[in-house]
């Protein structure tokens, strides 16, 4: 039978004890992280969510205790009391290294089965296995400490809201579906059978209506959810921390946003990130990095080599220009005997990927190979090197496409690939930035429609308004993005409030009035009285953290993440239901989905 606490009051937390507390009686409770016995002594080193201390057993232990010691397992829970004193040998990698507890009084509190894996830091556990006993896993100091900085940034967030004057208002997780942007996730009404409420995809719509209402300053921690595919980004169930502003312009909502990243980095990592942040426009960030998010620790750039091969006679430059795209490259400096024929070879499948056709490249290695320089002209090889400003030992990589996504997408890609690849990224600060003047649509060729980039409701530059019928494909938007590190932390946007602009609008993304009234009817009738100019943004929680932490796994941050396909491995959601369940809702499976979800 496991002991109870009866008595025992904790005292100090394991990690925190020192030289200074030698002489103290103290209690300490926690999970045994390993035992030693070497006979005539017993070590057991108790862990808590602070660190680990060493508990003491020797000839002086009362035999009880002692005996209670030689059975303790790891992950036993414990209580134990005693008096800290100094280690004859002293272990200076662990904080409480110089002291140990003499126990003079111990509780098994719980015993443990001996877990799947063992319970350390930077483990190299499979993940699968480690998400399926993610109780276990959220033991290890590593997940432990990324938990509690979250924390930190949740409070920091709330600190620095509330002293701007921002409220927080929780807005409904239970709404109506509005289908632009991502999938949502549908939640069936029981009653109301055959309809559905959505799960926000953020609390875009009703923070505008708060604005509407007077609130002037809102803020939210808020969860989202989105339907789509996962990526090491981004996870199904997420949460923003999210606000809105009213009577501002672009620049005052960006002025709050670098204010609370500032606080952010100061407050969780003790680094002074310069405000106001550099801004680069989209189009030169499309332009210099191929990417609207661009890791600017480093250098890279893209080289645009249209003009120079305006009147080439190679069809695979000539056929992308002709169809409107570009011919685009990058100088990897230095490295053509670093990287072979072969991995060359590697980057030109793993290229496709970003819809390149293909990845044309010349090795100025000491003998100097190229996949196109044998079909252009000697200036025109001689011009693309000078524009690339290439040298001896440099690589040079070009991509042709009709359409410039894809020259941009396949080029922004490499460029961070090479970057890892050859240990170019400067790591010891981080690189902040906006990318702003987003463009206001763009074009789906699937829907044969301009979409929103953004949202429906962002607000066009006002000297693009006119454009907004007759020229989509030229008008900018007030909205703004931070990217940090190559990750997009958030975004946001001046919104309409003139409903005639909305009107414009919606007549722009291709739907009907009558369209536009059924699928954001309540939100267009608040608007005819009296909206106040207002604007907002939201950070991914998230993303931040993988930033201020430095991981790639957005998993690290969250203590119960989804898989890629967008599974809880633990719990083993989702799961079927009961005939009734379904019953009740009104909804019957198709045999087809049965199967699948076998
Ligand atoms: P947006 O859709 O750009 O804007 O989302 C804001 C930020 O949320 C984070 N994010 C995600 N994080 C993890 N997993 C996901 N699936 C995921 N999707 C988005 C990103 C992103 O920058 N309502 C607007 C904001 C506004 O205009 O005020 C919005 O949701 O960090």
């Amino acid at each position: 039978m496991a002991e109870t606490m009866n008595g025992m009051k904790r005292t100090h937390y394991c990690g925190t004890l020192r030289m200074e507390h030698v002489g103290q009686e103290v209690v300490v409770c926690g999970w045994v992280q390993r035992q030693r016995d070497l006979g005539q002594l017993i070590f057991i080193d108790l862990r808590d969510r602070t660190g680990i201390v060493q508990l003491a057993f020797d000839e002086s232990t009362d035999r009880g205790i002692f005996q209670k010691a030689f059975t303790a397992r790891g992950e036993f829970v414990l209580a134990a009391r005693g008096r800290v004193r100094e280690r004859t040998s002293k272990n200076m990698e662990l904080p409480t290294g110089e002291i140990e507890i003499e126990v003079t009084e111990l509780r098994v509190l719980a015993k443990s089965e001996t877990p799947p894996f063992e319970i350390v830091e930077n483990s190299d556990v499979k993940e699968d296995t480690r998400l399926k006993y993610r109780y276990l896993d959220l033991r290890r100091p590593d997940l432990q400490r990324n938990l509690i900085a979250r924390h930190k940034l949740v409070k920091v967030a709330h600190d620095y809201f509330d002293r701007n004057g921002f409220l927080e208002i929780e807005t409904p997780d239970l709404i109506a579906s509005t289908p632009e942007g991502a999938r949502d996730y549908l939640v069936p009404s029981r009653v109301f059978k055959g309809s559905f409420f959505a799960l926000p995809q953020s609390p875009q719509l009703y923070k505008q209506l708060l604005m509407l209402s007077g609130f002037d300053r809102y803020m939210q921690v808020a969860r989202c959810f989105r339907d789509e595919d996962l990526r090491a980004d981004r996870q199904p169930e997420f949460t923003q921390i999210d606000f809105e502003m009213s009577f501002v312009d672009q620049e005052d909502v960006m002025a709050i946003g670098e204010g609370f990243i500032h606080e952010a980095y100061r407050e969780l990592c003790g680094v002074d990130v310069p405000i106001p942040l550099p801004r680069l426009t989209w189009d030169e960030a499309m332009r210099r990095f191929g990417s609207d998010k661009p890791d600017m620790r480093f250098g890279l750039e893209l080289t645009d080599l249209s003009e120079l091969l305006r009147n080439t006679e190679f069809k695979v430059f000539s056929g992308a220009l002709a169809e409107g795209g570009s011919v685009r490259g990058i100088c990897l400096k230095g490295e053509a005997e670093k990287l072979s024929r072969k991995e060359i070879d590697k980057l030109q499948e793993w290229i496709k990927a970003y819809g390149a056709k293909g990845l044309a490249w010349t090795r100025l290695a000491e003998k100097e190979t190229s996949s196109y320089e044998k079909f252009l002209t000697a200036e025109e090889s001689a011009a693309i090197r000078t524009a690339m400003g290439a040298e001896a030992g440099d690589v040079l990589f070009l991509v042709a496409s009709g359409d410039n996504s894809v020259v941009f997408a396949s080029l922004g890609a490499l460029r961070c690939e090479l970057a890892k690849r050859f240990g170019l990224i400067d790591t010891s600060k981080p690189c902040l930035l906006w990318v702003t003047d987003f463009p206001q649509f763009e074009f789906s060729k699937e829907e044969n429609r301009f979409m929103a980039m953004h949202h429906p409701f962002t607000a066009p530059r006002d000297e693009d308004v006119d454009k907004l019928i007759s020229d989509p494909g030229h008008v900018y938007a007030k909205a703004y993005d931070m990217v940090a590190n190559g990750y997009e932390l958030g975004g946001g946007s001046i919104r309409i409030n003139d409903p005639d602009v909305q009107a414009k609008m919606f007549e722009a993304l291709g739907f009907t009035p009558e369209q536009a009234e059924e699928r954001f009817g309540f939100l267009l009738s608040a608007f005819r009285y009296g909206a106040p100019p207002h604007g907002g943004m939201a950070w991914g929680l998230e993303r931040i953290m993988m930033v201020l932490l430095g991981t790639d796994n957005i998993r690290d941050v969250l203590a119960f993440p989804k898989v890629a396909s967008s599974a809880e491995l633990m719990s083993a959601a989702p799961g079927r239901v009961d005939a009734k369940q379904l019953e009740e809702l009104g909804i019957a499976i198709l045999p087809a989905a049965q199967k699948d979800g076998e």
